[in-house]
């Protein structure tokens, strides 16, 4: 079996990801650049300012702000995102995880955190799930967002295991990059996920025998 699960937490463990794109919704709005769906999904996984670079750059206005603007607009959209993220609650746990996160306890497996959200302990903190974590990987620490595996690999070694013993989830693009460069096997949450190990439509089906029949499959 893995010694460790290492979990994302918007959009895995809990549906932030939405919040995350309803405020750089306003940002965009207020500046006049139009973002749907599709470039949020370019932005999971993405820090803050990275986020920013993609959305100015979506609407051809990269050279547009200064480095002092871009940090107010960054600002300005976290102060936002912090404000709605008041409506979390230990309710607003995704499907299946709080069950499985229980379940790799009883059986010993290690649980990580490899998010680069600033906000990520005030999330698990909402949503009480601090305790459920042995290490979550300090996203002020990393320097390479997603798809870089810097988050992964320091997930692992805050755990005290080897990448090849651990199973990464995520629900974004460049996470399952991350994963994968990390030599981790990838889980992916949403079909339209490429090159993850082992692919699933929502959390609702995640559970501890799923994973250790994935773990006998890749090993055998
Ligand atoms: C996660 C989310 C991204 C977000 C990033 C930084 O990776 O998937 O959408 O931009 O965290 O989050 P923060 O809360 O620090 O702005
Ligand atoms: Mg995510």
């Amino acid at each position: 079996k893995p010694l460790a699960v290492i979990f994302d937490l918007d959009g895995v463990v809990t549906d932030t990801a939405h919040l995350h794109f309803l405020a750089w919704q306003r940002i965009a709005h207020e500046i006049g650049i139009a973002i749907d769906e599709q470039i949020n999904e370019q932005l999971k996984g993405i820090s803050r300012m990275g986020s920013l670079e993609r959305i100015l750059r979506s609407g051809g206005a990269e050279h547009r702000y200064s480095a002092q603007d871009k940090h107010r607009l960054a600002e300005r959209k976290n102060a936002f995102y912090v404000a709605s993220l008041q409506q979390l609650n230990p309710g607003s746990v995704l499907p299946g995880i709080a069950a499985l996160l229980e379940e790799l306890h009883r059986q010993d497996v290690r649980v990580g955190l490899a998010s680069v959200s600033l906000n990520a302990p005030r999330i698990l903190e909402a949503l009480g799930l601090v305790e459920q974590f042995d290490f979550c990987a300090d996203a002020s620490r990393i320097q390479r967002s997603k798809p870089d595996p810097e988050i992964f690999i320091a997930a692992c070694a805050g755990l005290g295991v080897a990448p090849a013993n651990c199973i990464g989830i995520e629900d974004a693009q460049a996470g399952i990059e991350s994963i994968n460069a990390s030599g981790m096997l990838s889980v992916g949450i949403g079909v339209q996920l490429l090159n993850a190990d082992l692919l699933l439509p929502d959390t609702a089906q995640l559970n501890w025998p799923l994973l250790q029949t994935f773990w006998l499959t890749q090993h055998s």
